[in-house]
C-alpha cells in the first residue's frame, strides 16, 4: 500500500478489448467478413475450432457491459472498430447501420463517464481487399486504411480523444507472413518485410491525416513490446540481446518516432535479400508522420542468448495452456530466446515480469520521449467458478497489483504514462486459444467449446480494480 498517489490526477485507469474478440454478430447489420472470419474456418488453426462468430456477443450486450464498467469506476475504455462494419468490402459505400453501433458504444460510453479509446485496427482486415490486392502487400491500402480513418476521424471529432492506428503491427506482420499462424498463413520472409513497410506506411499516413484534420486528441501507434534482455553478461549474450531488441522492437518503433530502420538491421536483411523496398518518398513520409503517443503492449519480456548460423530458429507455441509445451526460438546468427530463470511463468508459458513494464517505460521514455499510453497488459489463465458464481482470481490481482506498482515507481521516475489499460475487460476470444484462456475482470459463463449462458459475472479481481480506480492508484493492496 502507497500513501499518496503518484498517478496524475487524470490518470485513465482503462480496461481493452478487440472487435472481433468480443462483439460476435459477425454478419449482422451489413457486416462484411474479414480475413478471420475466414481463416477459423479452415481446420487445425485455432484451438479447437473456435471462432469469434458470437464471441462474447458484446454487439448486442454493450448496455450491459458498459453499465459494468461504469459500476467498477472505469475511466477509459479501449474498443476496436471492425473495418468491415463500415466498410463491408473495405472501400466504397459506407453501411451506415455499422457505423451506427459504433456510434450508440461511444455515446454510451461518454454518458457513462468513460473515456472511449479507439482502435481503428485490431487485425480483422475485410477479406475483400485480402482478395483484390492482397491486403497489406500492395500500397492500395494506403488509401483504403485512410479513407476508413477519415470517416471514423470525422464521426467521432468531438467524441473521441484517444486513438491508436495500428494494434501490434509487429505481431500481426510476424504472424501473418513468417509464423502463417494468423491470415493471410504466409511463411516468407521478403513477403513479409514488404508488407510491414506498407503497413509502416499506412500507419504514418493515417497519423498525418487525422493531423490535418486537426483533430482534437491524440493518436498513437500500440506496439506489442518485450523488452530483451541477455541472458548473462557474457558479451556474445549481450550482442544477441542488442540483436533481438534492433530487429523485435526498433524495428517498428524507431519507424513510429523518428521514421528511420535500425542501421545494423537494415544492413542485414539488404545483404540477405528480404529488407524491404524503399521507394523515392517512403522515408520522407514516415519522417513526417509523429505520432503523439506510444501505445504500449506489455505482456512479458525476453532473455536472449548467442545463437550461431546453425543454431535454433521458430520453435513451438503453446497455444493449449500445457505448461512447459513451448519452444526455444531464435533467429540463426542473431539470437535465441530462453527461459529466464529469474521469473515464473503462466499456464502459456508466457513470463511474469512486472519490472519488466518499468524498463520497457523507462526505454521508451529515454529513447523516444514520447508519453506512453499503457494499452495492454494483463494474465490469461483458467478461471474457475463457484458455485455462488464468485471467481477468485488472486492471481491475477497479484500480476496486475505487481505491473501497477511498477509502472507507478516508472512515473516517479519522469516517464509520463497516459494511462493503463489492463487486458481484458471481460473475458473474451483469444485469437488462437479459444475461451479457455482467460483475462477479464468479468467472467462470461462460456467453456472452451462455446457453450453456456453468456452471462457476466464479476471476479475478485472487479473489485481490486475498482479500489485502485477509486484511489487513483494510492491503494492497491
Ligand atoms: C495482444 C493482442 O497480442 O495480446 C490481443 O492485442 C490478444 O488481441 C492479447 O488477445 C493476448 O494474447 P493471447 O494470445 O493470449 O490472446
Amino acid at each position: 500500500m502507497t500513501e499518496q498517489s503518484v498517478f496524475p490526477k487524470d490518470f485513465l485507469w482503462g480496461s481493452a478489448s478487440a472487435a472481433y474478440q468480443v462483439e460476435g454478430a459477425w454478419d449482422e447489420d451489413g457486416k462484411g467478413p474479414s480475413v478471420w472470419d475466414e481463416f477459423v474456418r479452415i481446420p487445425g488453426k485455432t484451438f479447437k475450432a473456435t471462432n469469434g462468430d458470437l464471441a462474447v456477443d458484446h454487439y448486442h450486450r454493450y448496455h450491459e457491459d458498459i453499465a459494468l464498467m461504469k459500476e467498477q469506476g472505469l475511466k477509459a475504455y479501449r474498443f476496436s472498430v471492425a473495418w468491415t462494419r463500415i466498410f463491408p468490402e473495405g472501400r466504397g459505400e459506407i453501411n451506415q447501420a455499422g457505423l451506427d453501433f459504433y456510434v450508440r458504444l461511444v455515446d454510451e460510453l461518454i454518458a457513462n463517464g468513460i473515456e472511449p479509446v479507439l482502435t481503428l485496427y485490431h487485425w480483422d482486415l475485410p477479406k475483400a481487399l485480402q482478395e483484390a490486392y492482397g491486403g497489406w502487400e500492395s500500397r492500395e491500402i494506403i488509401d483504403d486504411f485512410v479513407n476508413y480513418a477519415a470517416v471514423l476521424f470525422e464521426t467521432f471529432r468531438d467524441k473521441v480523444h484517444y486513438w491508436v492506428s495500428l494494434n501490434e503491427q509487429n505481431i500481426f506482420i510476424q504472424m501473418g507472413y513468417m509464423l502463417a499462424l494468423h491470415p493471410p498463413g504466409v511463411t516468407d520472409e521478403k513477403r513479409m518485410y514488404a508488407a510491414n513497410h506498407i503497413a509502416n506506411l499506412a500507419n504514418a499516413s493515417v497519423i498525418n491525416k487525422f493531423h490535418e484534420m486537426k483533430m482534437p486528441g491524440k493518436i498513437g501507434p500500440s506496439f506489442a513490446y518485450s523488452p530483451n534482455y541477455a541472458f548473462d553478461s557474457d558479451p556474445k549474450n549481450v550482442l544477441a540481446a542488442e540483436n533481438a531488441e534492433d530487429l523485435m522492437a526498433h524495428w517498428w518503433m524507431d519507424i513510429y518516432a523518428w521514421g528511420q530502420y535500425p542501421i545494423a538491421m537494415f544492413d542485414l536483411l539488404q545483404k540477405r535479400g528480404v529488407a524491404p523496398t524503399i521507394e523515392s518518398g517512403d522515408m520522407e513520409l514516415l519522417q513526417s508522420a509523429k505520432p503523439d503517443f506510444m501505445g504500449m503492449n506489455y505482456y512479458q519480456t525476453a532473455t536472449n542468448m548467442y545463437n550461431p548460423l546453425d543454431g535454433v530458429g521458430q520453435g513451438k507455441m503453446n497455444t493449449t495452456g500445457k505448461k512447459g509445451s513451448s519452444g526455444e526460438s531464435g533467429v540463426p546468427g542473431l539470437y535465441k530466446k530462453v527461459a529466464n530463470p529469474y521469473v515464473d511463468r503462466t499456464n502459456w508459458d508466457w513470463e511474469i515480469d512486472p519490472m519488466g513494464i518499468h524498463i520497457a517505460l523507462r526505454r521508451i521514455t529515454s529513447r523516444y520521449r514520447l508519453p506512453v499510453l499503457i494499452t495492454e497488459n494483463g494474465l490469461g489463465e483458467y478461471d474457475k467458478i463457484t458455485e455462488d458464481h464468485e471467481i477468485h482470481d488472486a492471481y491475477r490481482i497479484k500480476y496486475l497489483k505487481d505491473h501497477v506498482a511498477e509502472v507507478g515507481a516508472a512515473i516517479s521516475e519522469g516517464c509520463q504514462v497516459l494511462g493503463y489499460c489492463t487486458w481484458s475487460y471481460t473475458d473474451l476470444l483469444s485469437w488462437l486459444n479459444g475461451y479457455q484462456k482467460r483475462y477479464g475482470f468479468v467472467y462470461i459463463d462460456q467453456d472452451e467449446t462455446q457453450e453456456g449462458s453468456l452471462k457476466r459475472y464479476k471476479k475478485d479481481s472487479y473489485y481490486w480494480y475498482q479500489r485502485v480506480i477509486a484511489t487513483n492508484g494510492a491503494t492497491f493492496d
